[in-house]
């Protein structure tokens, strides 16, 4: 059989060239040629993504039948929680995470539960069959009916994927996997998405639930494109230190559920366990209060979470760093320069290293008033007194702004008995919250005021 051609498509604006070239010929854009595999170009031939979306006649939306689409529960609640409640179905799920972090351990123990209701396929790309099995063993899934195939040629795992015919495979990993169809290593931008695209379309013509496993890049993003992003419905992140036990899986999107829901597991001796109640697990287990540490109750989906902010203002060189570990950088520029502005507070010839505790990561802008006093504390040298929370986004203009959902925070706080808080004054509960003295300011100047009378 003669080699399928491969063109070269540009990413900004989609023209296409035969040759690689650095800058492209359309639009003048550098460095966005990519290969692709050329399609076919007799007419009479289908279109290599025909069956990524199936096409319906136009009907009126209130005829349409909302089925709602069958579920089927991995046996992990915590997987099942960022799921939506289980696997779908043709459902296409990317998950990524750092290596070692636990993905082919969770999706194992996961395909081990689904294999007693349904067939299924792991084909790893990663690892022997022999390794497989071990870590099976280690993970005391004895007599599992999961079928492996180590395997990294798409074809081929395509074409098992017909005689099998699974209803769930685990794909370990994105990009390990080459197509005989591009000229590309395994793991380039083409392979990548061209595999993937291609399990797609085999996962929803032949409805079998595909979970993908894509590596991320040191920046923390799932290598390969972001079209992969675009190709599946769900994308779970695996984040968590990999030196500590505790897990977090979240859902960046999901097309059968809600979004930002979180997943704890805790990792032991044999496999992932799910943390049911995972509210206190990111606090740090200081025996006095230290300063530059505060401690901010984040809504992470539908469960609170108290997270522990760590500031260390240093005097730094001529050019001052500013680090963030789990935090949004940029933020962290911003409330330096809101601190300085409004507050008064100077660190621009100070080193600003923060950090989220336990490896979590904190996307939400209601940490913003946290890493503030946690940054002013570390400054001053002096702590916040035991049991102080905080939380609330904080403007440009120096203004402290409510965060979703005030009071169901406030209850889980003080449910772990945390006594003190600094809160927006639109989150001030109405009625009292028992064992919590509650302090509500409008302005940044008002928390640093009241945080130093403390
Ligand atoms: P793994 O699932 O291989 O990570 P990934 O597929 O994301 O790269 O995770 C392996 C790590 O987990 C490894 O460092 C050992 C640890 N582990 C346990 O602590 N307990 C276990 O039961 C297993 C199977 C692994
Ligand atoms: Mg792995």
């Amino acid at each position: 059989m003669a080699k399928e051609k491969s063109i070269f498509v540009c990413n900004e604006c989609g023209g296409t060239n035969p040759k690689w070239l650095g800058k492209c010929p359309h639009c003048a854009a550098w460095n966005s040629l990519e290969e692709t595999a050329a399609e076919p170009s007799g007419g009479s031939k289908q279109h290599r993504f025909q069956s990524l979306a199936k096409s319906a006649a136009v009907t009126t939306l209130a005829e349409i039948d909302a089925a709602d689409v069958a579920r089927t529960p991995t046996g992990q609640e915590e997987l099942d929680r960022v799921l939506g409640g289980g696997i779908v179905p043709g459902g296409v799920t990317l998950i990524g995470g750092d290596p070692g972090i636990g993905k082919s351990t969770l999706l194992l123990q996961a395909a081990d539960t689904l294999s007693r209701q349904m067939k299924v396929l792991y084909v790893s790309g990663e690892e022997s069959g022999a390794q497989v099995a071990l870590r099976a063993q280690r993970l005391g899934l004895d007599g599992s009916r999961v079928r492996v195939m180590a395997e990294i040629q798409l074809e081929r795992i395509i074409a098992t994927l017909d005689i099998e015919a699974p209803a769930f495979c685990v794909i370990d990993s994105i990009q390990t996997l080459y197509s005989d169809a591009l000229t590309s290593a395994p793991g380039s931008v083409a392979q990548v998405r061209e595999c993937a695209a291609h399990l797609t379309r085999t996962a929803k013509a032949r409805g079998i639930a595909v979970v993908l496993v894509g590596h991320v890049t040191k920046e923390g993003a799932i290598a390969g494109p972001r079209v992969l992003e675009h190709i599946v419905d769900t994308v779970l992140y695996f984040e968590g230190d990999t030196h500590s036990s505790f897990r977090l899986v979240r859902a960046i999107k999901n097309r059968f559920g809600a979004v930002n829901e979180i997943g704890v597991f805790a990792m032991t001796e044999r496999g992932l366990k799910g943390v049911s109640n995972p509210s206190a697990i990111f606090l740090s287990t200081h025996g006095a209060p230290v300063p530059g540490s505060c401690v901010l109750v984040t809504l992470e989906g539908t469960r609170p979470l108290l997270v522990e902010v760590q500031a260390l203002v240093d005097s730094g060189g001529p050019s001052p760093r500013r680090l963030s570990v789990g935090l949004d950088r940029d933020r962290l520029a911003m409330l330096l320069a809101v601190l300085h502005r409004h507050a008064s507070v100077d660190c621009l010839d100070q080193d600003v290293f923060v950090n989220a505790v336990g490896g979590v990561r904190i996307t939400e802008p209601a940490a913003d008033l946290a890493v503030m006093l946690a940054i002013q504390g570390s400054l001053r040298g002096k702590a916040l007194p035991r049991g102080f929370i905080a939380f609330g986004e904080v403007g440009l203009a120096g203004e402290v702004r409510p965060a979703p959902r005030g009071q169901e925070r406030l209850r889980e706080a003080a449910k772990l008995g945390f006594s003190v808080a600094l809160v927006p004054k639109a989150n001030a509960p109405k009625k009292p919250i028992e064992g919590l003295t509650i302090h509500a300011v409008e302005r940044v100047e008002e928390a640093i005021d009241i945080v130093r009378g403390l």
